[in-house]
Protein backbone atom coordinates (compact mmCIF):
# COMPACT_ATOMS: atom_id res chain seq x y z
CA UNK A 1 0.00 0.00 0.00
CA UNK A 2 1.52 3.26 -1.21
CA UNK A 3 2.12 6.21 1.64
CA UNK A 4 -0.16 9.09 1.76
CA UNK A 5 1.34 11.92 -0.28
CA UNK A 6 0.54 15.10 0.13
CA UNK A 7 1.78 18.55 -1.51
CA UNK A 8 2.73 21.44 1.57
CA UNK A 9 3.12 24.59 0.06
CA UNK A 10 5.22 27.25 2.42
CA UNK A 11 3.70 30.69 1.19
CA UNK A 12 6.41 32.57 -0.24
CA UNK A 13 8.85 29.63 -0.33
CA UNK A 14 7.89 26.71 -2.48
CA UNK A 15 6.52 23.38 -1.82
CA UNK A 16 7.25 19.68 -1.44
CA UNK A 17 5.89 16.32 -0.36
CA UNK A 18 4.84 15.44 2.95
CA UNK A 19 3.07 11.95 4.20
CA UNK A 20 0.85 11.32 6.66
CA UNK A 21 2.71 9.29 8.58
CA UNK A 22 5.45 11.64 9.17
CA UNK A 23 5.96 14.72 11.18
CA UNK A 24 5.77 18.18 8.93
CA UNK A 25 8.99 19.23 10.32
CA UNK A 26 10.91 16.04 8.54
CA UNK A 27 8.73 17.50 5.41
CA UNK A 28 9.92 20.67 5.54
CA UNK A 29 13.36 19.74 6.02
CA UNK A 30 13.58 17.29 3.11
CA UNK A 31 12.04 19.93 0.96
CA UNK A 32 14.86 22.23 2.40
CA UNK A 33 17.41 19.77 1.31
CA UNK A 34 16.71 19.63 -1.77
CA UNK A 35 16.11 23.31 -2.57
CA UNK A 36 12.02 23.46 -3.03
CA UNK A 37 12.24 26.11 -0.51
CA UNK A 38 13.42 29.47 -1.37
CA UNK A 39 15.02 32.09 0.30
CA UNK A 40 14.82 30.25 4.08
CA UNK A 41 18.05 29.87 6.57
CA UNK A 42 20.24 27.22 6.18
CA UNK A 43 18.09 25.44 8.38
CA UNK A 44 14.81 25.77 9.09
CA UNK A 45 14.16 27.01 13.09
CA UNK A 46 14.99 23.14 14.87
CA UNK A 47 15.20 22.46 18.43
CA UNK A 48 13.89 19.60 19.98
CA UNK A 49 12.18 17.61 17.42
CA UNK A 50 8.91 16.97 20.52
CA UNK A 51 7.25 19.85 20.83
CA UNK A 52 9.07 20.96 23.94
CA UNK A 53 11.23 24.16 22.64
CA UNK A 54 8.31 26.06 20.65
CA UNK A 55 11.23 27.27 17.88
CA UNK A 56 9.22 25.09 14.64
CA UNK A 57 6.35 27.09 14.82
CA UNK A 58 4.20 27.72 11.47
CA UNK A 59 0.63 28.77 10.83
CA UNK A 60 -1.44 26.57 8.71
CA UNK A 61 -3.75 28.59 6.11
CA UNK A 62 -5.60 25.45 4.79
CA UNK A 63 -5.78 21.78 4.72
CA UNK A 64 -6.46 19.02 7.31
CA UNK A 65 -3.23 17.70 9.74
CA UNK A 66 -3.72 15.40 13.34
CA UNK A 67 -1.43 16.75 15.86
CA UNK A 68 -0.03 15.13 18.85
CA UNK A 69 -0.46 17.63 22.39
CA UNK A 70 1.23 20.39 22.13
CA UNK A 71 2.79 22.14 24.97
CA UNK A 72 0.61 25.27 26.14
CA UNK A 73 3.96 27.21 27.59
CA UNK A 74 4.30 27.33 23.59
CA UNK A 75 0.94 27.18 21.83
CA UNK A 76 -2.25 28.84 23.54
CA UNK A 77 -5.30 26.93 22.96
CA UNK A 78 -6.59 30.50 21.04
CA UNK A 79 -3.33 30.14 18.93
CA UNK A 80 -3.70 26.39 18.18
CA UNK A 81 -7.57 27.52 17.04
CA UNK A 82 -6.28 29.79 14.51
CA UNK A 83 -3.87 27.15 12.30
CA UNK A 84 -0.86 27.75 14.95
CA UNK A 85 1.33 24.95 15.90
CA UNK A 86 3.92 22.97 16.06
CA UNK A 87 5.73 21.52 13.25
CA UNK A 88 6.97 19.08 15.08
CA UNK A 89 3.79 17.60 16.39
CA UNK A 90 1.56 17.88 13.13
CA UNK A 91 0.79 15.29 10.85
CA UNK A 92 -0.48 15.95 7.20
CA UNK A 93 -4.00 15.05 6.50
CA UNK A 94 -4.60 16.45 2.98
CA UNK A 95 -2.52 18.56 1.05
CA UNK A 96 -1.09 21.82 3.52
CA UNK A 97 -0.41 25.56 2.85
CA UNK A 98 1.19 27.26 5.68
CA UNK A 99 3.41 30.22 6.43
CA UNK A 100 6.23 30.15 8.63
CA UNK A 101 5.46 31.66 12.40
CA UNK A 102 7.21 34.15 12.78
CA UNK A 103 7.76 34.87 9.09
CA UNK A 104 11.36 34.49 8.18
CA UNK A 105 12.53 37.55 5.91
CA UNK A 106 16.28 37.72 4.14
CA UNK A 107 17.76 40.95 4.07
CA UNK A 108 19.46 42.13 1.48
CA UNK A 109 23.11 41.16 2.27
CA UNK A 110 21.45 37.60 2.47
CA UNK A 111 21.09 37.33 6.18
CA UNK A 112 18.05 35.99 7.37
CA UNK A 113 16.11 37.95 9.96
CA UNK A 114 12.80 36.31 11.98
CA UNK A 115 10.04 39.41 12.26
S1 LIG B 1 11.49 21.47 17.40
FE1 LIG B 1 11.08 21.92 19.50
S2 LIG B 1 8.94 22.22 19.51
FE2 LIG B 1 9.33 21.60 17.47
Amino acid sequence: MAAERFTITVSGHGAGTGYAHERLLVALERAQGFGHLRDLPRRLPVGCRRGGCGVCRIRVEGGEYRSDPMSRAHISAEEEASGVVLACCIYPLSDLSLRLEPPVTVKANGRVAAL
